[in-house]
């Protein structure tokens, strides 16, 4: 039996990369899993692994920076399946990277919209779905970028630390009433999404291809895997922390 026996689960961001690891992991552990993206395709994908896996997974597209759509996935994952227990929020979209004096407004604003508003929205919809039920269980995704600061990318920084505070401040208000609220923290992981940035800051690549002391980059099933245990009953007396899956990229 896996972990999330009978689980009812959201990821976000499961379209692919470490979304769709969570995703994939969470159905492989036994849960029914609401795989949401903004990309239909790839969303879709996503769930047909899942179910030629044997598991059982819906896809809803929407932009979860958008109110209307995250109340409208965390509406279907329970109307789907009668309830929602667990929540991983993945999807993250940087806007830009560089110096400071040559970021726009923009950039910066809807960084923070697509990396931390996003995941208090989505946090907003999926936590009165799981009092409804007696409590449950979240995963943020946050960055080892939030721990130290990044230079050349403050606004992605500064708003995933951002969801370090969300993660502590909000597991302290529902812990009372049974939901758990942790965060993990991936170091330099292979995924679509990090092979653009490489293509796009190859000075940036060559210094983060080498921040961890096991000597790789990782993988998005390794991040699944913390993500699934920290969902599971095996961390019930765990909420409001931060875990660094990362290589120990945070100790060198
Ligand atoms: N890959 C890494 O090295 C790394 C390191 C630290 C943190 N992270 C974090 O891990 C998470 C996943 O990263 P990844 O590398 O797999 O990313 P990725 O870019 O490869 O995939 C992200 C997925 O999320 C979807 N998405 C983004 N914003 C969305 C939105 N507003 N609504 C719906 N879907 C949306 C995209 O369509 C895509 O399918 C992100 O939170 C990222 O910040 C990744």
């Amino acid at each position: 039996m896996g972990i999330l026996e009978g689980k009812i689960g959201i990821v976000t961001g499961a379209g692919q990369g470490i979304g769709r690891a969570i995703a994939q992991c969470f159905a492989r552990e036994g849960a029914k899993v609401l795989v949401a993206d903004f990309n239909a395709e790839s969303g879709n994908q996503t769930v047909q692994l899942i179910v030629d896996a044997g598991g059982e997974a819906r896809f809803v597209q929407g932009d979860v920076s958008d109110e209307a759509s995250v109340k409208s996935l965390v509406a279907t994952a329970v109307d789907s399946w009668g309830r929602l227990d667990i929540a991983c929020n993945s999807a993250a979209l940087s806007r830009g990277s560089g110096p400071i004096h040559e970021f726009t407004r923009e950039v910066f604003d809807q960084t923070l919209e697509m990396c931390l508003t996003n995941t208090w929205l989505c946090m907003k919809y999926e936590i009165p779905a799981m009092l409804a039920n007696g409590g449950g269980a979240i995963v943020n995704i946050s960055s080892n970028a939030s721990l130290k600061g990044q230079a050349f990318n403050t606004a992605y920084a500064a708003a995933k630390s951002g969801v370090n505070i969300l993660t502590k401040s909000s597991a302290a208000e529902y812990g009372g009433q049974g939901i758990r609220i942790n965060a993990v923290s991936p170091g330099v992981i292979r995924t679509p999404g990090v092979e653009k940035y490489f293509e796009e800051q190859p000075k940036t690549a060559e210094i983060l291809k080498k921040s961890a002391v096991l000597n790789r980059l990782g993988e998005p099933e390794e991040i699944a895997e913390a993500v699934a245990f920290l969902c599971s009953d095996r961390a019930s007396f765990i909420t409001g922390q931060l875990l660094s899956v990362d290589g120990g990229g945070s100790v060198k």
